[in-house]
Order: C-alpha cells, then structure tokens, then sequence
C-alpha cells in the first residue's frame, strides 16, 4: 500500500476524534453520474509518450448512471454493475475507490452499486464520470482532507476525460485532456435539445487514436483552433460558425465505421440540420431548438430500431442558462 506520508498526516489533524471512531458500516450514499458530448475536437499533435495534445469543449449531458455507496466491513472495495460484464475489477469506479483508499491509508472498505444507463464505449465518457462521481461522494460523505490538486492528480492517473467531471458543466479541456478551464454555465437556446444516437457496435478510444493520420490534426497556427474558436462566442454569447463544431476524430470513424457512417445518413434523413461525433464515438448527436422537432427525429429512427436518447445540455448547481442569438 503506497502511503502519502504529508496527506495523511494532514488528514489525521483535519479529523475530529468523532470522524476517527466513527464506524461508516452499513451507511449508504447516492450519486448520479453524468455523461458528456464533445462540442469541438482539435486534434493538435501526436507526444512522445504516445497520447495526442488536444482542445476540446466539453458539455455535460442529462444522461445519468446512478450509483450506491454502502460502506462494509471489509478492507476492500466491491463492485455490482447492472451490466455484468463490468462487475470487475478493471472497472474505474474500483480504480477510483482504490486511489482514494491508498492515498490516504483508510482500511474502511466500500461496495459500488452501478446502475448503468449511459452507453459503454460510446464516446460518452461514462466509465470517467463514474470514477469522478465517486471520488467525490467518498470525499464529501468521509469528509476527507483531499485538496483539489490530490483530486486533479488522481483523476488524471485514472483517465483523459475524469478531470473534466471534477467541475463539470462545461469546460475547455487541452493537454491530454486533464487541463480544464471551465466555461461560463451558458448554451445556446437554439440547441436546447440534444438527440443523441448509438450505433450498435463499441468502439475503443486508443483504435481511433491508433488509426488517425497526421492530416487529420487542427493546424493551430496562431492558437486558431475550432475549440478556442468556440469557446470565445460561448464566453462572449455570440453564434458560432456551424464549421467549428468540429471533431478531427470524425473523418476516420465514418471510413472505419460504415455502421456510424449510416447513422450519421439516417439521422440527416431523419430531420438533423447537421451530425458530429460524440469524443472517439460511436455515438453521434445533433441539436434543435424545439422538443416537437427534437421528438419526431427521436421516434423516427427508434422505429428504424437505433438506440436514442432526447437530452440536454446541463450544469451544476442547477445553473442552467440558456441564451438566445
Ligand atoms: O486516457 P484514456 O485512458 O481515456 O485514453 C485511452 C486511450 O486513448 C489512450 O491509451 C490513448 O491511446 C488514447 N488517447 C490519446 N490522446 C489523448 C487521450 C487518449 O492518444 N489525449
């Protein structure tokens, strides 16, 4: 067991006598874990330890997994997913409750209850937003001594996209995807309504890196990139070039992927003005300004038997501020 000697003394001091002997068993805490789409995806350059620089606006989504807490009497952590195949662990929830457990010495154990509704390997980030949903309810329900910069660092050793989930909302993210600006709580009133679709098949984000040409990357020349771009109207409310909303992972899943390259074609003819990429995919998304138009694209490609999802932008604390042009 690695133990980090200043945080746990710290944690010590913090830790009134009553929060030492206190016996969590058997206590239970619930926490809903959002998804994310990615607005713009600029691909700026491939690193030397094998992961690629981007910029990217994130948007958390009203697509939740939710997940229980139980503490147990047990120096372990346990997880039961509603989808079997993730009962493991492999499973980031575990690798997050584990970091949280090392870091800070603690022999009380936890079982993760996992209800999972956000799609797996779908370029929605919900295997990250569940491991952020956990430190944090670990970290406000034990009331532990973890700073932001222990909540940063362990976050960005557990994955790319798990420091966004830190604040939420939404944010710019660069770097490998752990440097987070977040943005000011508004979105446009013209994209109320995100319909989101997931073709049938899972796609593994480290294939789509593997298989990207160096063509595809943003020239960010001068700092121009579509993400930057993008950020400066949401920033300054002003409308956005549709061409911004770019993902540089896009063109090589529609030549890889015929299967998302004929979602994209049915939710065109379904009544989307426009398609992207959801993060490394499969799942596409577009907007409207309405719920009737919104509904109608949604309940006519569920007849044509895709998996959809109507759902907006959301942010924390409820500020949800949406702004016309
Ligand atoms: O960080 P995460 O585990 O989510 O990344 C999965 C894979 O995606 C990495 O192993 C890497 O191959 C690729 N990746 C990348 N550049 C990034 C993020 C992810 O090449 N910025």
């Amino acid at each position: 067991m690695v133990l980090d000697k200043d945080i746990l003394s710290r944690h010590n001091a913090h830790m009134s006598h009553e929060q030492q002997v206190h016996n969590w068993t058997g206590e239970t805490y619930f926490i809903q874990s959002y998804a994310k789409i990615n607005l713009t995806l600029d691909i700026l350059g491939r690193r030397a330890d094998g992961y690629h620089d981007l910029a990217t606006v994130m948007q958390m989504i009203d697509l939740s997994d939710t997940i229980c807490l139980t503490a147990i009497d047990e120096d372990c952590v346990r997880v039961v997913c509603s989808r079997p195949d993730l009962s493991n662990a492999d499973n980031l929830v575990v690798r997050a409750a584990q970091a949280v457990r090392q870091r800070l010495g603690l022999s009380q154990g936890v079982l993760i209850e996992l209800q999972k509704r956000i799609p797996v390997a779908a370029g929605l980030a919900g295997g990250s937003s569940n491991a952020t949903a956990v430190l944090l309810a670990l970290q406000r329900w034990w009331h532990l001594p973890l700073s932001s910069t222990d909540l940063f660092a362990i976050a960005a050793s557990l994955g790319s996209d798990v420091s966004f989930f830190l604040s939420g909302g939404q944010a710019l993210c660069e770097g490998r995807g752990e440097r987070v600006t977040p943005l000011p709580a508004h979105w446009p009133a013209t994209m109320r309504w995100i319909v989101l679709l997931k073709p049938a098949i899972g796609i593994a984000t480290a294939t789509v890196f593997r298989n990207l040409p160096a063509s595809d990357y943003t020239d960010a020349t001068e700092g121009h990139t579509h993400s930057n771009n993008v950020c400066t109207a949401l920033r300054t409310r002003q409308e956005f070039a549709l061409e911004h909303l770019h993902n540089g992972l896009e063109r090589s899943v529609l030549e890889h992927y015929p299967e998302v390259a004929a979602a994209r074609e049915a939710l065109l003819q379904a009544g989307a003005r426009w398609v992207r990429l959801s993060g490394s995919g499969p799942t596409l998304f577009t907007t409207f300004p309405d719920l009737e138009s919104a509904a109608q694209t949604e309940h006519t490609l569920r007849d044509q038997g895709y998996e959809v999802y109507l759902t907006r932008a959301i942010f924390p604390n409820g500020e949800n501020v949406y702004y016309y042009h």
